[in-house]
């Protein structure tokens, strides 16, 4: 195995602690307090895991947590009342509403009806477009850590072959933009596109993000590229015994790391990113909702 492989566990603790450290002296010089608010409705077990951490790791970087769990028939008019008390309540500077949502809701209007500055997913129709015309907006978590990541190993981005492997609004789109606006040369590779692996051979800085177990293999590498997998995937283990399941990315992580300069493995790669940036992004809002000086190195 030739890549080196990029320890996201250790990157992640490293922006809490930089994030707890600028909460205790809000705290400490201005008596602020930065504030979340997370909003689950219904019983999905996987979402539960994410709010439960997502809950530890507010309370750990000394902000405060507002959990509002909510039944799985909750009408859409009730959640839209929370979210409009949540957007008018001082204490609280992000809001994440915990996706997906149940099939009756609309989640794109329950998006929608967050205050923008309050956006903490950056999943708002204005921050979606603040981005994608280079101004200042809340960035969507999950590319904000590869960003992150990016930047750490690579210094400059500017004029590297990116391509994003996967459309969706959450990272592909997002990736896109944040690999543009640092001057990379982007292609966002899709289920349609043509000779996918010879598009993603071209590629200095390589992500994927389509959802589909190990799916990228060494053949879709450039010698030295840096590899960034966002997939997240369980499938089963038979090895480890009957009904056993385990986690892999969305690359073939031996071939890829076989050619690759370096790495995100998974677990422990982007994954434990994304809830550090939801803490950087909640301390960005707060520091913007009081007018004062956001934190370095911890926005796009
Ligand atoms: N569900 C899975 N990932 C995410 C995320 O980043 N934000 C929200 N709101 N829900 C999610």
């Amino acid at each position: 195995m030739a890549a080196e492989i990029i320890d996201g566990k250790a990157f992640a603790a490293d922006v809490r602690g930089r994030v707890a450290q600028h909460v205790a002296e809000l705290k400490s010089v201005h008596d602020i307090v930065p504030g979340l608010a997370v909003v689950l409705v219904g019983e999905d077990p996987a979402s539960q895991v994410y709010v439960r951490n997502k809950h530890a790791q507010t309370i750990e970087a000394g902000m405060e947590s507002f959990e509002h769990r909510l039944p799985a028939d909750t009408p859409q008019n009730e959640l839209l009342d929370l979210i409009e008390q949540l957007n008018t309540d001082s204490r609280v500077h992000g809001i994440l509403v915990q996706l997906p949502l149940p099939p009756h809701l609309n989640s794109e209007l329950v998006i929608n009806a967050i205050a923008p500055a309050k956006d903490v997913d950056g999943f708002h129709i204005s921050n979606v477009g603040l981005l994608g015309t280079g101004q200042k907006s809340m960035v969507p978590c999950t590319p904000l850590g590869c960003l992150m990541l990016l930047r750490d190993r690579l210094g400059s981005l500017s004029g590297k072959d990116a391509v994003v492997i996967g459309r969706s609004n959450i990272v592909g789109k997002p990736m896109a933009q944040l690999l543009l606006r640092d001057s990379c040369t982007v292609t966002i590779a899709h289920s349609r596109t043509k000779d996918i692996e010879e598009v993603c051979r071209r590629a200095d800085i390589l992500i994927a993000a389509v959802g589909r177990p190990e799916m990228v293999t060494g053949e879709f590498v450039k010698p030295g590229a840096t590899v960034i997998d966002v997939g997240i995937n369980r499938i089963p283990a038979p090895e480890k015994g009957e009904g056993k399941m385990r986690l892999v990315g969305d690359c073939h992580f031996e071939s890829c790391a076989e050619v690759a300069g370096a790495i995100t493995p998974v677990p422990g790669g982007v994954g434990p990113m994304t809830i550090a940036c939801l803490l950087a992004n909640t301390l960005t809002a707060c520091c913007r909702a009081h007018r004062l000086p956001e934190p370095e190195g911890l926005t796009a």
